[in-house]
């Protein structure tokens, strides 16, 4: 810890150097108070690493430092070509890395080995060379006018906060970083507690890059304490957010304090619609994948299924027989694992009392309905992949946000009643609908309420096409050419051209 850095042995025998103070200006530096959080890894229970953790005197430092960053030419002036050269760069390092950030992430997070390396990997690289692209190709518009002109400019908003979430630590943080690169912000973000480590190594690559010192800086901290003193400080123009809707609410209470522009990407039952035209193999695949991939911990998890009466039993049959073929339970380095442990002990319980929630008010657990303890030798948590049916749309199981793997499936009769259904929730992320009726595909997909709508597939989700939710589910898209909007701002600017005051 005293000098900042641990030399670290993965599992998977990986070596490496680990940073653990915060990032700021380009330097990583000791928290004030010596206040640290110990990683684990979910599977064996060991410690991995401590690192150091922002209390609110630290979170001042750090956006002190981005709010300097501001004015630096170094970046204020820096060519926007120039400031896409810096981004290419940093996705270019990531790739370079990318066995050993993969390897972070599951050591940390519990997530297949196999998985972050062909799925969170890729998909960081891929979003920060998308807005790499985008660099210099945001500008404002002229608007012609009798004896003067108009025109506008798209400016950054100014000093960032960033809070992300555990379930994809890389690949959330690339989806904060490179919109708000790109548009010319400066940044502080915070990781989750539960997955301290792989951001640090980003940190370090940023800094190699060549990104002016303060236009990111990375911190750790406590939601309570670093996320809170983040959302709160004055300098900070504009927070984004991904985690739950009930930190979420508290988030834009705090944030109103002082008018901050907010983005939010909160928590989802996303609703996957199964008709009996469907192609019964391919809508057992997807949605079985949709639920059951990353340990469930998906905020677009297609966590409520729907099916048509007529191919209700069929369906169900093969849901759980794909359950039973497919999602091996297991190590984060076993390339036969489908899913790794749960991330924490917390979320571990919380999922298993959902499921003893699910007993109690009378579904029956079609599969799995217990922890694997016998996978780690009782260390580590596991937990089998559920399947409730017989479930009633009053059920906590139905109408609540889980976040593991552990799914609800009933019938229904007629399109309108799976539509009604589908919207009776205060959520509003992803929708699947599984039909071979073109128009039915379209309609339905116009009328589930949901910020983003699979037809015939599952979780697509890609750099140019925006992301969100609807209803509780979030405010502002990430992604795409509308993820500039959250982080840039419109000024106007009127040109008087012989327009005389009589
Ligand atoms: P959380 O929403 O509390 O944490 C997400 C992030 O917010 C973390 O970086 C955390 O440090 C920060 N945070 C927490 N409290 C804060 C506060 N008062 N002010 C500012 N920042 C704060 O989620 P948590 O506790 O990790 O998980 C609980 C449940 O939330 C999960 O079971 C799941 O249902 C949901 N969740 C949803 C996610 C999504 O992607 N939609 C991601 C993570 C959790
Ligand atoms: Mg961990």
């Amino acid at each position: 810890m005293a000098d900042l850095k641990v030399q670290l042995t993965a599992p998977n025998g990986k070596t490496y150097t680990q940073p653990t103070g915060l990032f700021i200006n380009n330097e990583f530096v000791a928290s004030g108070s010596g206040q640290t959080i110990t990683s684990t890894d979910p599977a064996t229970e060991q410690d991995i690493a401590t690192v150091h953790a922002a209390t609110a005197e630290d979170v001042d430092k750090a956006v002190r430092a981005a709010h300097a960053a501001l004015n630096d030419p170094k970046w204020k002036k820096l060519a926007t070509s120039d400031r896409g050269v810096l981004m290419y760069k940093l996705a270019e390092l990531i790739e370079s890395n990318q066995e050993l950030l993969a390897t972070i992430d599951a050591w940390d997070n519990g997530k297949p080995y196999r998985d972050a390396l062909t799925g969170d990997l890729p998909e960081a690289i891929g979003v920060i060379r998308y807005y790499a692209g985008w660099c210099d190709k945001i500008y404002g518009q002229t608007i012609p006018l009798p004896n003067k002109l108009a025109y506008t400019l798209r400016q950054p908003i100014g000093v960032v906060g960033q809070i992300i979430p555990w379930n994809y630590p890389l690949s959330m943080a690339s989806w904060k970083l490179g919109p708000a690169l790109a548009c010319g912000n400066t940044i502080v973000i915070k990781a989750a507690e539960q997955t301290p480590l792989s951001i640090l190594v980003l940190a370090d690559l940023i800094k190699q890059a060549g990104f002016p010192p303060g236009v990111v800086n990375v911190i750790n901290g406590l939601g309570k304490e670093a996320g809170a003193a983040l959302v709160q400080h004055p300098l900070v123009d504009k927070v984004a957010f991904t985690g739950s809707t009930a930190t979420a609410t508290q988030v834009m209470k705090m944030a109103s304090a002082t008018l901050k522009n907010i983005t939010l990407e909160t928590g989802g039952k996303s609703p996957l619609v199964v008709f009996e035209d469907a192609d019964l193999e391919e809508a057992v695949k997807w949605s079985h994948m949709g639920i059951m991939s990353n340990q469930g911990q998906i905020c677009t998890a297609t966590s409520r299924i729907l099916v048509q009466k007529g191919i209700y039993d069929k369906f169900v049959a093969r849901f759980i027989e794909e359950v039973k073929t497919t999602s091996k339970v297991g190590h984060q380095w076993d390339t036969e694992t489908y899913q790794g442990p749960q991330v924490t002990k917390q979320q571990y319980d919380r999922v298993l009392s959902y499921i003893e929630s699910g007993r109690q008010s009378g579904a029956t657990v079609a599969t799995g309905g217990q922890a694997l303890t016998e996978i780690g030798g009782g260390k580590g948590y596991f937990i089998a992949p559920t399947v409730f049916t017989h479930v009633k749309q009053d059920m906590p199981i139905w109408r609540e946000e889980i976040f593991g793997p552990v799914v609800v499936i009933s019938e229904f009769g007629e399109e309108d009643n799976a539509v009604r259904i589908a919207n009776d929730t205060t959520y509003g992320l992803g929708a699947a609908v599984f039909t071979t009726d073109l128009e039915r595909a379209h309609r339905v997909a116009s009328e589930i309420q949901a910020g983003m709508v699979w037809i015939n597939s599952s979780q697509d989700c890609d750099p140019r096409v925006p992301f969100g939710g609807v209803k509780q589910s979030g405010i502002g898209r990430e992604l795409g050419e509308a993820g500039l909007e959250a982080y840039s701002q419109i000024k106007a600017i009127h040109i008087n051209l012989g327009n005389r005051l009589s």
